[in-house]
Order: structure tokens, then sequence, then C-alpha cells
């Protein structure tokens, strides 16, 4: 075989009749028939490369098997390779072909009328080509041995030729996915040997035609998809072998023949979307080999027969869309099933789970009926559910606490029901859970903010329900959130600005509650449609077109002005529009009383010096373990009952270092303060330490009053605390022995320090942490500062923060007005209004003031008082004018040189107001004050600001 290929192309016509009748060389007729078959289709990835005119050996070619015998081609398989063109006419050269599969190409044309005309062919493949159309009448009409013919998936179109049934041997025939229209022929039934059917999705009309019996071999029968009328015949009943019949989408219709309980092989059945109408009678429980019924979207009525309880094999169940009516079968939950969907139908009454374990139900749609009562608690026995919808139904109550033993559960549907109750804060032990839909309902109270452990959820529908409270700012931790609506609640408070990181989001409608506050930034949320935002009058932002307050930086805000609110984190007042610039600060009430409380300081000092001057003065102590004679601390060898006693808290030896050390020498005094002179020593085994030599000994209690407080303050241990180690107790000499902290104390970091020293953002952000950390834990153990200041916070080498000289209030006996002002005097500016008003009681909420004039403080290098040449100027007052104009950059120390990120800033400014607000209950306690810290802190969210929001 030499010739050129496209000679062969172009003589094909002509040689053609003469070359498949002659015939001398058999083997060129196959070599031939091949080539002229590759020249009429485009290869484009070169699958037939190897297909060479040159080779007299087809039989190793592509696709290509042959005979072992003669040594002809058999087989042509030739499947998914994008070839296109014409079905060529040289495959009719290939005389001894038996199976031809083109399955999965391009090919395009009519189909040739002749092709069966192979008289050794079987099964003929051209599923999912683009054949065109109608079939030939003489198609079938030389079928002589053919068994398997697909045109699957083609635009054939027309109707199937009537000589259909000239194939005896046919057993298998797909015309599935092609246009074919008109009514069946009735010779369809015709062949005996006919296992197979498939004639679904054309368009297909008509009855079915009689004589069904006649295919006693028939095995599958798929008419779905057409446009079939009247009544399913009895005949049905006699195909002995039917393993399945898919009769669904047709407009079939009357009730269905009791023969069908006679398929006792069949195990799927599936007569969905007709206008099948009447009973489903018990013949059903005849159908032994069932495995999947469909009857959905039909007009069945009655009772669903109770006989589907004995089909064993039973794994799906569809019964939608019908008019039955009782109640949920029992057969639900016992037996082996595990798909369930009766949705759209009359059940009524309430759900009961017979069987208690062992169910196999992985999805169950009881969706729209007339099911009443409650979810039943023992819902938690389908421990297979994956998908669970009983949504339009008429249930009341709760979700069951159980509901989370449903580890596999996807998808929880209970929408448009009556459930009246919270939504339960552990619905997310469903991890798996990635729909939660419980719209339309009477679900109140607040979204609970576990709702961020539901980690899976891809949507979550609360809308039309009546929540409220804030969004719970871990909805943003739903990564995978695509579809969030919680429209029509009475929702409050700010969205979260983390939504903007929910990456995913593709629906968002908040609509219809009571929102307030900036939209999210963010391209998803500067596109979203204004109707999902709608009917918030709070909402603000560009999207909406409506501009926000100029300082929004945080979900957090606190109003220090709040007087009627008992709570103090709500939205702030904040008017922009008010100019304050050159406005003279006037003197506030309690500027009044902290500078009233100046004069007395003078007072106190004096009382002070004198008091220490007696104690100093009186050498001739004689009960006491120490002898403090010319300042120095020496151990007495004398030891009587009365006699002082150095008590370590804790138990344990407390000892100095060396007899004769100076110890509360002049020379190592650390500093004074409102309650004594603290000087350093070291201990015995080395440990420096600080002792507080009490100066007010005449005001101290008895000695038993006297270890009782220290006793019970000095249990108190925290990493912000300065420890209490020990102390010791005469009549005229009190010593609390405190551990060292060797940095020094905030007041001259702050204040006196040089500015190439000052104390960075970080480290002032850490320092207002750790003083509220500690104050918070005092507080938890009952005991109150009442003198925060910041000579008063001390700092260790690694710049944490300790507050000192808590609890020492507690040990004046005579703690009356007159005294306690005079001890606070020294932390002037620090002091709560409410020290100036006899009849309040003095509670933790002072030591919050003090620690709101500290954090301010903090921020802007200013002493909480500061006097100017005409002016007084009070740092709570001037940093509530910078904040309402919006100047908070302005207030900031500038020692910070602008370094600071202001999104942390403004609500640590507005959190140090809120503790200074005049009424003590609009102050936050300090465990509030540490949480909101922790969440301004760390925008991304921690487990804490869940607590918070
Ligand atoms: C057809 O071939 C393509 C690539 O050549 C492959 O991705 C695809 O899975 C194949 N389809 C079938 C049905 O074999
Ligand atoms: C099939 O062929 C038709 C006509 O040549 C062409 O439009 C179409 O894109 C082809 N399809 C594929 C999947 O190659
Ligand atoms: C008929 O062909 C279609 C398309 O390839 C296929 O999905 C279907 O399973 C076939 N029918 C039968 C009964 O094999
Ligand atoms: C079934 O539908 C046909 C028309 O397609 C109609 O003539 C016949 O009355 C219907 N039978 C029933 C029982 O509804
Ligand atoms: C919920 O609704 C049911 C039925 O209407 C009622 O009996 C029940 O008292 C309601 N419960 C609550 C908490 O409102």
């Amino acid at each position: 075989m030499t010739l050129p290929s496209f000679l062969v192309v172009s003589l094909l016509p002509f040689l053609l009749p003469f070359l498949a009748q002659s015939g001398p060389n058999p083997l060129n007729d196959d070599v031939l028939g091949l080539i002229v078959f590759k020249a009429d289709v485009s290869d484009p990835f070169s699958h037939l490369s190897s297909w060479n005119e040159d080779s007299d050996h087809p039989c190793n070619w592509y696709g290509v098997s042959c005979d072992l015998k003669s040594n002809r081609v058999t087989h042509l398989a030739l499947t998914n390779l994008s070839l296109s063109g014409k079905l060529s006419r040289g495959l009719l050269l290939l005389q001894y072909l038996t199976t031809l599969d083109l399955s999965r190409n391009n090919l395009t044309g009519p189909l040739q009328p002749d092709f069966l005309r192979l008289q050794n062919l079987q099964t003929l493949d051209l599923t999912a080509n683009s054949l065109s159309g109608s079939l030939p009448s003489s198609f079938f009409e030389q079928c002589r041995s053919v068994q398997s013919v697909s045109l699957a998936s083609n635009g054939l179109l027309g109707p199937i030729p009537g000589n259909v049934g000239n194939c005896l041997s046919l057993a298998s025939l797909n015309l599935s996915y092609n246009q074919f229209s008109d009514v069946l022929p009735s010779s369809l039934w015709n062949f005996v040997g006919l296992r197979s059917l498939d004639l679904s999705n054309n368009d297909l009309f008509g009855t079915i035609p009689p004589g069904m019996n006649a295919s006693i071999n028939m095995r599958v029968i798929n008419l779905r998809n057409n446009r079939f009328t009247g009544q399913l015949p009895g005949e049905i009943g006699d195909l002995a072998l039917l393993k399945s019949l898919d009769l669904s989408n047709n407009l079939l219709n009357g009730t269905l023949p009791d023969s069908i309980g006679r398929l006792a092989t069949c195990q799927y059945l599936s007569l969905s979307s007709n206008l099948f109408s009447g009973l489903v009678p018990i013949w059903i429980g005849g159908m032994r080999s069932l495995e999947s019924l469909d009857l959905s979207w039909n007009k069945f009525s009655g009772e669903i027969p109770s006989s589907i309880n004995h089909l064993q094999f039973l794994r799906e169940v569809r019964l939608s869309g019908n008019s039955f009516t009782g109640g949920v079968p029992t057969w639900v939950f016992a037996s082996g099933v595990e798909l369930v969907s009766i949705s759209d139908n009359m059940l009524n009454g309430a759900i009961e789970l017979a069987g208690k374990s062992g169910s196999a139900l992985r999805f169950l749609d009881l969706s729209g009926n007339a099911l009443s009562g409650w979810v039943p608690p023992d819902v938690s026995y389908l421990k297979n559910l994956q998908l669970l919808n009983l949504s339009r139904n008429l249930l009341s109550g709760d979700i069951p606490a159980t509901i989370g033993d449903l580890k596999l559960l996807e998808a929880l549907d209970l929408s448009s029901n009556n459930l009246n109750h919270t939504i339960p804060s552990d619905i997310c032990e469903l991890a798996s859970l990635k729909v939660l839909n419980l719209e339309k309902n009477s679900f109140y109270g607040e979204i609970p903010i576990q709702i961020g452990k539901c980690t899976s959820l891809t949507s979550l529908d609360l809308s039309e329900n009546s929540l409220t409270g804030q969004i719970p700012m871990s909805i943003s931790k739903l990564t995978k959130l695509q579809r969030l609506d919680l429209s029509q609640n009475k929702l409050t408070g700010e969205l979260p600005k983390q939504l903007s990181s929910c990456p995913q989001l593709t629906y968002f409608n908040v609509s219809h509650n009571q929102l307030t506050g900036g939209v999210p930034s963010g391209t998803f949320f500067d596109s979203l449609p204004p109707s999902s935002l709608s009917d918030n009058a709070g909402l603000c932002g560009s999207v909406l077109n409506k501009s926000c307050p100029a300082v929004m930086p945080k979900p957090i805000v606190l109003n220090p002005n709040s007087s009627s609110s008992n709570n103090p984190l709500t939205q702030p007042n904040l008017n922009p529009t008010k100019n304050l610039h050159h406005k003279k600060i006037i003197l506030s009430i309690s500027t009044l009383v902290a500078i009233g409380g100046a004069a007395i300081i003078a007072v106190g000092i004096l009382t002070i010096t004198v008091l220490n001057f007696r104690v100093r003065s009186n050498k001739s102590q004689p009960a006491t373990a120490f002898d403090l004679s010319d300042g120095y601390l020496t151990q007495s060898p004398r030891s009587d009952a009365n006699s002082g006693k150095l008590v370590r808290i804790g138990g344990g030896d407390l000892e100095f270092s060396a007899a004769g050390h100076a110890l509360l020498n002049k020379d190592c005094e650390l500093g004074r303060g409102g309650f004594g002179t603290v000087y350093k020593t070291v201990l015995r085994d080395g440990q420096p330490v600080a002792i507080k030599k009490l100066t007010v000994s005449s005001l101290v209690k008895s000695k038993d009053d006297f270890e009782r407080e220290v006793h019970s303050f000095g249990k108190v241990k925290h990493c912000n605390l300065v420890g209490l180690k020990g102390y010791y107790w005469t009549s005229s000499l009190q010593l609390l022995i405190y551990e060292y902290i060797p940095g020094g104390n905030l007041h001259k970091h702050l204040h006196e320090s040089p500015a190439s020293d000052s104390l960075s953002w970080l480290e002032r952000f850490d320092i207002i942490l750790g003083v509220a950390r500690g104050l918070a834990h005092l507080h938890r153990h009952g005991v109150v500062h009442y003198n925060i200041k910041s000579t008063n916070v001390l700092l260790d080498g690694s710049g944490e923060p300790k507050v000192a000289d808590y609890g020492l209030a507690k040990l004046l006996p005579m703690l009356d007005r007159y005294v306690l002002c005079s001890k606070i005097q020294s932390a002037l500016g620090y002091m709560a209004p409410e020290f100036a008003c006899k009849t309040v009681k003095i509670t933790e909420k002072c030591d919050v003031f003090g620690f709101g004039v500290l954090v301010m403080e903090i921020l802007t290098g200013r002493r909480p008082v500061e006097y100017l040449e005409d002016d007084v100027v009070v740092l709570g007052d001037a940093v509530r004018v910078c904040l309402e104009e919006g100047r908070v950059e302005e207030l900031m120390d500038p020692r910070l040189g602008g370094d600071f990120p202001l999104e942390e800033a403004v609500p640590v400014v507005k959190l140090g107001l809120v503790c200074t607000s005049q009424v003590p209950s609009n102050r936050p306690d300090m465990c509030e004050v540490v949480k909101i810290l922790e969440v301004v802190r760390s925008p991304q969210g921690t487990p804490e600001e869940e607590l918070l929001v």
C-alpha cells in the first residue's frame, strides 16, 4: 500500500464501491478503511499518529485490536480523543468489526443509514458526540447481530423508526439525551432479548404502547424526562426480571396497577413528578428487593403504608410532594433506611421516635407538613444524621440540647416553625454543621457567642426572629460563611468590623434591625445593595450614603458622659460640631475637691513628720526584738511576750543580712508616701526587700486587727502586685516588708525621665493592662486599694508594672472621712468625687476612678492636675474636650512622637474617661476593664472578647 493519503481520500468515492466488493487483498481493506477514517477526522492531539498507511499491521495501531487467528480488525475503540469531523464511510470496509466505540468525541453530521450493515457488528457506541439529524428509517433494517447500540447524548431528533423491532438480537438500546420526539412505536417491545431500554431525556410523548410483557428479559427501563401520558400498563407486573424502572418526570396519571407488587426483583422504582393518584396500597410490601423508592411529587393520598417496614433492603424513600396523611411512620426511625424525604405532605401530630438506637438514617426531611409538638430530644439517637430538615411545620418550644450529640450533622433546618426559646449556646457542639437555618421562628435572646465555634458554617440564617443584643464578634470567625442573614430581628450595637475578614461572604442581610455604627469596610461591604442594610436608623457608611462620626475606630465604644444608662458600654455621645477649641476649662467639682485636698495634704505631711519624729526619738522602747537605735536594725537578744516579731507571710524565716546594717537609714530611703517611708535593705539570703515604715502608728489598729488585715491582703499574690513578704509590729513601730522592685515608679518614668528614655506605646499599653489586672485581682479578693496613682505603680526590670501600697487604708482604725481624705490627698487628682460626699459608700469604684485618671496620665504624659499661669487644667476634662473634637492625636504624649496606633489609642482614651465617670455605677469594674483592654489589644479576636461582646 503506497498510495499517498491525499490520493486515497480524493479517489475514495470512486474506489469505495470497488474495494468494498472485490477485496482480493483483505488485509488492505482494513488498512484502507482505517486510513480513510483517519483522513475524515481531525485529530488535534495526534492520537492516531501510529496509523500509517505504509504499515501492513493495523493491529498494532492505537485503539485497534484484531482477531488473533484471522488478523482482521475486530475492535476499534477511540473514546474521548477529541476527534472531530464526520463519521467516515471508510469504517464500512472493516467487515470483521464487532465493536465500534467512538464515544466522547466530537463527531458531527448525520448517521449513515447503512451503519448496522456491518455484518459482524455487535456493539456500536457513539455516545456523547455531536451527531445530528434524524435516524434514517433504514437504520435498524439490516441489523444482523447487533446487541448493543448507544447513540446517547447526541443531537439526534425525529421519531424512533418503527422497524427498531427488527433488531431481534438487540439487548441494549440507549437513545437517551437526544431530541427524539413523537410517539413510541409499539414494535418497541418486539425484541424478546431486550434487557435495557433507555429513552430518557428526549421529547417523546403519547402513551406507553401496549405489549410490554413481551420483553420478558427486560432488566432496565428508563423513560424519564419525556412527556408520556396516560396510565402505566398493568402488564408491567409481568416483567419478572425488572430491576430498575424509572418513569419520572412525565405526565403519567391514574392509580398504580396492583401488578407492580409482583416486581419482586425490582431494586429501583421512580415514579416521581407524574400525575399518579390514589393510595399506595400495601402491595408495595411485595417489592421485596426494593432499595430505592421514589413516589415524590405526585397526587398520592392516604396514609403511608406500614408494609414498607417489610422492605429490608430499602435505603432511600422519597415520598415528598403528595397528600399523604397521618403521623410520621414508625419505620422511618426503626428500619435500615438511610434517606427519608416526606416533605410537603399533610402529616400531622408529634414526631415520635420509635427505635432508640442503630438507626441508619442520614437524611431526614419532614419539612412542609403540619407536625406539632417539640423537636424530640431523642432525635439524638439518630447518630448518623447528616441532614435534618423539619422546617415549615408547627413545632414549638426549643432546640433540644441533645442535638449536640449529632456529630455528623451538616445541615439543620428548623425554619418557619413556632420555636419560641433562646438559641442554645451549645448548638455549635455540632462541629461539622455547614448550614443552620432557624429563620422565621420566635427565637429570642441573644445570638450565642459560641456561634464562633461553628467553623464549618457556610450558611447561617436567623432572620425573622426576635433576637436581641449585639451581633457577636465571634461570628467573624466563621471564615467559610457564604451566606449570613440576620434581618428582621431586634439586634442592637454595631456590626463587627471583623466581618470584613469573612472572605467567602456572598450574601449578607441585616436589614430591619436596630443596628448602629459604621458598616465594615472592604469590597464586599462596599458593594452591598442598600436593601440588605436598610431600616437600621443607626448604621452609617459610604455604602449607605451616610457619613459616620469622625472617630469610629473600634467596636467597643464607651460613654463617659452617660448618667442615665446603667450600662457604661454604650454608644458615645459625640458631638463633632461642638467647637471647644479655645474654651477655658472651668473648674469642676472634682477639681475643687482636689484643690481643697491640697491644703489638707500640707497638714497631713506635717502630722506624718511629727509621728515619724516620735518613732525615731523613742529609743528606749523595750519590747522590740530589733534595736532601732541610730536607725540601725539589729537583732536583740531580748525576747519577751510583748516584743515585736518579724513575721513572714506564708511561713519561713525572714532575717536581715547583718546586724548593724543600716536599715532605716536615710541613705537607704527609697521614698515617702501617704502611709509611710520606704527603705531598701537585703535579707540574709541576699534577696533585696523594701521596708515600709508606717508613719501613722498612732492610728494603727491593735496588733490582732493589724495582723488580720495584713494577712488578708498579704495573701493576695499576683504578678502585677508588689508582693508582701512579711511584717513587724510593736505598738510604736510597724513595718511591712515587700519585695524590692528595681525599676522605679511610673511617675518618674512619665514625668521625670529624659525624652530619649520615654516609654513606648507598647510599654504604656502593657503598663495600663498590667495595672488593670493587678487591681482586678485585688478586687476579686475583696481588697480596695484606695490610693491608686502613678507613684504607686512600680516597674520591675522588664517593665512589668507592679501595684504597690494596696490595702493600707484598712489598717487605719479610725477610717473617718478626714483621715482618709488627708491620706488620699497625696493622690491629687486621682480622687473619686464620692470621697467628697460623706454619704456615699467607698467601694472598688473609687479605684476605678483613680485607674481612669492613671490611664489618661499614661497616655498624655500629663499630670492629673496641672497648674498653669492663670489656669488649672484637670486632665480628665482636657481629654474629654479633645476626644469630643476628634483631636486624639494632639492628646497623646508628644514623647511618643506620633508612634501609636490610633485604633488602639482611641478606645483606651475612652476607657480612661468612662472609668472617671462622675456616677460610680457608670464606671466599669476592673474585670470588665481588663477584658476591654484585651479586646483592644487583639483586634482579630480572642476568647475573652467573646465574653464581652
Ligand atoms: C477525557 O479526556 C480528558 C483529557 O484528555 C480527561 O480529563 C477526561 O477525564 C476524559 N473523560 C472521560 C469520560 O474519560
Ligand atoms: C465540536 O465541534 C464543533 C463544530 O466543529 C465545535 O463548535 C465545538 O467547539 C466542538 N466541541 C468540542 C468539545 O471540541
Ligand atoms: C445511556 O447513556 C447515558 C449517557 O451516556 C448514560 O448516562 C446512561 O446510564 C445509559 N443508560 C443505560 C441504561 O445504561
Ligand atoms: C389521564 O390523562 C388523560 C390525558 O392525558 C386523560 O384523558 C385521562 O382522563 C386522565 N386519567 C385520569 C385518571 O386522570
Ligand atoms: C412556646 O409556645 C408554646 C405553644 O404555643 C407555648 O405552650 C409555650 O408556653 C411557649 N413557650 C415560651 C417560652 O414562650
